[in-house]
């Protein structure tokens, strides 16, 4: 690992340090986010691995989504259906090791709970067992609600997700902004009723989003959804500005894309030239 400064790299303000905490701090838990509800409007960010899930955790995040967007972002595929059991576990088991106080939800992938109620918790089972999941988050309204009472029911707790649900958009109902309200006030508290402790709207109409924030007594979290929502979050890598393809309600804080190539052609320039390493 390289310790002194490249030759040619720009000046770093304050290099990133690792957060070490007491042994002795606790996760967040689902019911202290619930109790956030109308008290204080919170952040979510996505994270997929160590490296950012650390970056989230100093920035003072101490919600995390290991959302199943995944797929899009990080595997490479166009769409999230296609992410397994085994890639969830895989990258939400690196951002639980990485983290210490957050609460780490994981997304229940595509067909992991819509076969039967059994096969839902057994999934969400091996969630919490294999990843250390704090909570689980699976996509769908009133049809679901069956799904996330067998899984509550065991402990583990649940957040809800409606509006656009990008596991099934592809096959049919798209991305467009969700404004049917009795459907979507009907979803959202069937998804109450059943036992989540949150739920993620997702561009769902704003107007709207902040009549079932009103209605709700959990927390919504809002993507897309407008600045009526109990809480936001964003994909990381929309908001570093590492994807290309961001939604346009994704807000782009950083271009990291863009200083990740540049530093990377200067890497590269320095040792075609020989300017590094220095001798
Ligand atoms: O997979 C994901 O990142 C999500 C968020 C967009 C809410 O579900």
């Amino acid at each position: 690992m390289l310790k002194s400064s490249p030759p040619s790299a720009a000046p770093v303000e304050r290099p990133y340090e690792p957060n070490v905490l007491p042994a002795s701090v606790r996760r967040i838990t689902a019911a202290a986010i619930k109790r956030r509800k109308g008290k204080v409007i919170f952040p979510v960010i996505t994270a997929y691995d160590v490296p950012f899930a650390r970056f989230a955790e100093q920035a003072g995040i101490d919600v995390i989504l290991v959302g199943d967007s995944l797929g899009n972002v990080v595997l490479g595929y166009d769409e999230t259906t296609p992410v397994t059991m085994e890639e969830m576990i895989h990258h939400a088991r690196a951002v639980t090791r990485a983290t210490q106080r957050a609460h780490v939800i994981v997304d229940m992938p595509f067909g992991s709970y819509h076969v039967s109620n059994e096969e839902a918790l057994r999934n969400a089972i091996r969630l919490v067992k294999e990843a250390g999941a704090c909570s689980v988050k699976l996509e769908g309204g009133a049809h679901e609600a069956a799904a996330i009472r067998a899984i509550t029911s065991c402990g583990i707790p649940v957040v809800g997700h409606i509006g656009v649900t990008p596991q099934t958009a592809s096959l049919g109902p798209g991305y467009k902004p969700r404004t049917h309200r009795d459907r979507l006030m009907n979803d959202a508290k069937a998804v109450e009723e059943a036992g989540a402790y949150a739920i993620v709207l997702e561009v769902v109409d704003h107007a709207l989003a902040g009549e079932i924030s009103r209605e709700l007594k959990i927390p919504t979290i809002g993507i897309g959804a407008g600045p009526q929502c109990d809480s936001q979050v964003l994909v990381m890598h929309d908001l570093l500005g590492m994807y290309p393809n961001s939604p346009s309600f994704a807000a782009r804080y950083a271009e990291l894309g863009t200083l990740a190539t540049h530093a990377l052609r200067t890497y590269a320039e320095d040792v075609r030239e020989n300017k590094f390493p220095a001798g």
